[in-house]
Parts: C-alpha cells; structure tokens; sequence
C-alpha cells in the first residue's frame, strides 16, 4: 500500500507527463523536490536550462527571482512556481531607484546585478553574473569601473581578485550566508581537522579568506564528488549537506553551523508542486515592457558565459 508521500510523488510524475510539464528545480530546495524534478542544478546552470526548455510548462522550484528569470529567458513558455511567496531576502534588499541613484553618482561605470535581484532591478542593469561566472564575465568586461549590486559580499570577493578594476558596492547581503561567523568555521574545522572548507561566495570576506574552496552551490558539488579527500566541511545552505551525504556514501560532510538554512527556499512542499502542476495556476506573469527590459542583461550573461 503506498504512503501517502508515495501517492503524491506518483500523481507528480504522472502529471508532469500529462501536462508536458519540465520541473527544474535549485539545489538547496528539499531533497523531496530534487528526486521529482527533471534537472536540479545552481542559478546559472537552471537559467541556461530554462532558456532551452522545449516543454509547454515550466514548474520552477526556487524562489521568486529564479522563475522571473526562466519567463524573462523563455517567454513563449508558461513558468509557475509552486510557492509565489517564496522570495529572496537579499534581492528584497534592493530597488530599481537604488540602481538609478547609483548610475547618477557614478555615470562612467557599468551595472553588474546579482541574478538575486528582481525583474524590476535587472530592468537598468548592463550585465547580470551567478555566482558560479561572475569573476570570469566581469574579469572580460570592457569596462574598470563597475557598480556592482546587490551583494557585497560576492562582489568583495571578485574585486579582491580584480584589482585593476575599480568598484561601487552595494550593501546588500543574503543574511543566510552573512550569518556564518569565523569563529563557527574555527570551531567547525577544530572538531574535523582532517576536512576541507568549502564555502559560498555569498558568506563575508573573512570565510572566503580561510576556505579551502570558494564556488557556486553546483561548484562546491563537484569539488566534493570530484575530490580525493574524505571529509569536508560546508558553508552554503543545509541542503548542500543533505545532498552530498546521500550522493557521497564514502564521504563525511559536516555542515559549518546548524543555522546556515534558507527558509524561503524549505518553503515549497511536494503537496505545492502537486497542486500547481494539476490547476497550472501560479503562473508567473511579467508585462512585456519590463521582460524586454530585464532580458538585455539576462541575455549578456547568457553571452558572456559561455564565452571562452
Ligand atoms: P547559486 O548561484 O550557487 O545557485 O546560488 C544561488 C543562491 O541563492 C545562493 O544563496
Ligand atoms: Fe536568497 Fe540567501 Fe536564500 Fe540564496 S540563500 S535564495 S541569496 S536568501
């Protein structure tokens, strides 16, 4: 007799099928998710993805700027997302007026904007970067001086690596990753001498600064499967850890402190995507003047990524 978690997860596949449905979803969502979704991977790898989706159906499990950004990139496709209310708190941080102020206070400079940012503040951005193509794309750009929103962390990071540049940041931050202390990364690697530290670029310069590796979540992965060490400590969201101890069996993965979990992403249950794949509701809806003003950046990102 199936659970009922089983009967759900059966009525998803059926219906994903039924309905010519793609679910894409982003790895710190619940491993529940990534087993039903048909591709799983970090910001840059789902957008390039939802760009050549051929499906009539988009379910997008992330959260909101990830499913504006499939629509901006495929927007002869219908893209839901199971949980409208799952936002970003860092893209929150930030307005299209912040950018606006910015250019006027320094009008030679180009706009890089985080992908964690909203439709409206990609609308006066030159250049969008994830995490996982930042350095290269803004390390190519014609430009020295640059503005770079809304993350100041991720843009410390690739500034210190840039030094012929010059930048503006803003001061936003995801507060998942700014929590992490050195003191827990201390602590962390005093229980686990023997593991490396892998960390996010999101966390602040002082963890980047002691990390063994600093990358995407999709990045922090690989190094794990790819690596022939044995034991790693990780400091990005739990489901990170949570993936690489089911996919890893040989490995030990121990997270960098407890809190490090991103509520918006944990809020899309299986029971959500089973109710948006069988009304199709929760679509996400953009006016056309705003995806065509949020797509120039979206686009050069696209460009510039896959660019040698
Ligand atoms: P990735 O670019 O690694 O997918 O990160 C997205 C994100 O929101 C991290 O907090
Ligand atoms: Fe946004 Fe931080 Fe959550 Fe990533 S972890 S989605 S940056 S709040």
């Amino acid at each position: 007799m199936p659970s009922g978690k089983e009967n759900v997860i059966k009525k998803i596949l059926k219906l994903k099928k039924e309905k010519n449905a793609v679910i894409l979803a982003h790895l710190y969502q619940d491993l529940d998710i990534q087993h039903v979704a048909d591709f799983c991977g970090d910001s840059f790898e789902l957008a390039k993805k939802a760009k050549s989706s051929e499906a009539e159906n988009i379910v997008f499990c992330g959260v909101t700027f990830m499913a504006e950004s499939a629509k901006i990139l495929n927007p002869e496709k219908h893209v839901f997302i199971p949980r409208k209310d799952a936002g970003c708190r860092m893209a929150d941080m930030i307005t299209k007026d912040d950018v606006v102020k910015l250019k006027e206070q320094f009008p030679s400079a180009a706009v890089v904007c985080y992908i964690n940012s909203s439709a409206e503040t990609k609308s006066v951005c030159d250049m969008c970067v994830t995490s996982s193509n930042a350095l290269k794309i803004v390390r190519n750009m014609k430009e020295k001086e640059i503005i770079f929103v809304p993350d100041k962390n991720l843009g410390t990071y690739i500034a210190n690596q840039l030094p012929n540049k010059v930048f503006h940041f803003f001061d936003g931050c995801c507060p998942v990753h700014d929590n992490i202390r050195l003191a827990e990364l201390e602590k962390a690697k005093e229980l686990h001498p023997d593991s490396l530290v892998l960390v996010h670029p999101e966390c602040r310069p002082e963890i980047n600064e002691n990390a063994d590796f600093v990358g995407s979540t999709s990045a922090i992965i690989n190094y794990v499967k790819e690596s022939d060490k044995k034991s790693f400590i990780i400091g990005t969201e739990r489901a990170i850890v949570e993936k690489l101890t089911e996919e890893c069996p040989g490995k030990e993965i121990y997270p960098i402190a407890d809190h490090v979990v991103c509520v918006n992403m944990k809020m899309t249950t299986l029971e959500d995507l089973l109710w948006t794949l069988e009304d199709l509701d929760d679509e996400v809806i953009l006016s056309d003047e705003l995806m065509v003003s949020a797509r120039t950046c979206l686009d050069n990102m696209l460009k510039a990524g896959s660019a040698k």
